[in-house]
């Protein structure tokens, strides 16, 4: 399970329906515009959260570094640290050894979406700049190396605060965003920077005690 809502019922339903365990609950970052559920459905299923290792959480979890790997069964998941809309933010590259050898699709978090990319300003003006570069990094040396043919599927479609021109579909391919993203066309890193930071919508009020409750730091009322 990656980047689970609080209201964890939903997830358990399937497992049993499917007749699937739930081995690992990941986060593709510290979520800042929902309440995770990681925690609640790491406890009930036992199953091992998953979070990158910058990520200051004060809850047992298993600290993920670019390139690992996770093994699920026939499922092979690896680590890709990809910072820029928050410094912990991860994709994870996924492989059914059941199907072929090669990767299939990567869940891209709030790093890449479907039309745009993650905005890279939700930690403070100060860090914004820094981001913004570390983001262009993540896409253009990363992300972009991937084959065309990967499936994108990211944490949010339209009407998501966690990004500007958000596509309502919700899924793509690393092609085809190539192609038609304006976050990805050709620019140099300090125009790619002002691109990023230009036209930003205001950040809820929420943000930011969100990520507090995501870190453990402060409680989740039940
Ligand atoms: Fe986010």
């Amino acid at each position: 399970m990656v980047d689970p809502q609080i209201a964890i019922d939903p997830y358990l339903e399937t497992a049993r329906e499917t007749g699937m365990g739930i081995l690992y609950v990941l986060e593709t970052h510290v979520h800042a515009d929902h309440l995770s559920g990681c925690r609640d459905l790491g406890s009930v299923t036992g199953a091992v959260i998953g979070i990158h290792e910058s990520a200051p959480v004060v809850f047992p979890a298993q600290l993920l570094a670019d390139g690992d790997s996770l093994e699920m069964g026939n499922v092979h998941v690896k680590v890709i640290h990809t910072p820029g809309h928050s410094p912990d933010s991860v994709c994870f590259l996924v492989t059914d050894k059941s199907r072929g050898p090669e990767a299939w699709f990567v869940l891209t978090g709030d790093t890449l979406f479907v039309g745009d990319a993650g905005r890279p300003d939700l930690h403070g003006r100060e860090t914004a700049r820094k981001l913004a570069g570390e983001l262009y990094d993540s896409l253009f040396h990363k992300l972009m190396r991937l084959p065309d043919d990967i499936e994108v599927y990211p944490s949010h479609f339209g009407g998501s605060a966690c990004g500007r021109s958000l596509s309502g579909k919700p899924h793509s391919t690393i092609g085809f965003e190539r192609r038609y993203n304006v976050a990805l066309k050709p620019r140099s890193r300090e125009e790619f920077i002002s691109f990023m930071l230009s036209d930003l919508p205001a950040q809820p009020p929420e943000f930011e005690t969100n990520r507090q409750k995501n870190l453990g730091l402060v409680p989740v009322p039940i």
